[in-house]
């Protein structure tokens, strides 16, 4: 009588899950300060042009949900765990430029790509480091890059030249 044994929870070497781990966990971490502080500037901007201002807001706080899920699935996948909850998150992001109560649109736009552009930094470390790595890895980092770049365009875009 044959036994059906218990697969193992991964396939993947150590040494890259670990890495994996290392580059996208700062992502997770800071995308999930962006779905926060996103929605802190979505309640609290003003202006003329509020009403495109405050959706656009509300569609970065969903892609930056999807990315950091993206992320954290990709870690755990690996078989290793991801601590993002709200105290880790809180400790280990940049502060954010969001300011803490109502503003100008031009005031909140230029905080939340400031908070983009931390994000990015990270994400241009983990496609970096990830290059050795993991290239399905590298490839999660790339995809939220993209993203992330296009969602920075359309809030710069709102800003006077
Ligand atoms: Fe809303």
């Amino acid at each position: 009588m044959s036994t059906v044994q218990t697969p193992a929870a991964t396939t993947v070497d150590p040494t890259m899950a670990a890495g994996t781990a290392q580059f996208l966990s700062p992502v997770v971490i800071g995308l999930e300060a962006l779905v926060v502080n996103g929605k802190q500037a979505h309640w609290h901007v003003r202006g003329s042009n509020f009403i495109g201002v405050h959706e656009l807001l509300d569609s970065v706080v969903a892609h930056a949900q999807d990315w950091a899920d993206l992320a954290a699935e990709r870690i755990v996948a690996l078989g290793l765990p991801i601590d993002s909850r709200l105290s880790t998150v809180a400790a280990k992001a940049k502060a954010t430029e969001v300011p803490a109560g109502f503003a100008q649109s031009d005031v909140v736009i230029r905080a939340v790509i400031a908070d983009i552009d931390a994000v990015l930094v990270d994400l241009e470390a983990a496609i970096e480091g990830l290059n050795e790595v993991d290239m399905s890895s590298q490839d999660v980092a790339i995809e939220i890059k993209r993203g992330l770049d296009k969602d920075r365009w359309f809030l710069f875009a709102h800003l006077a030249a």
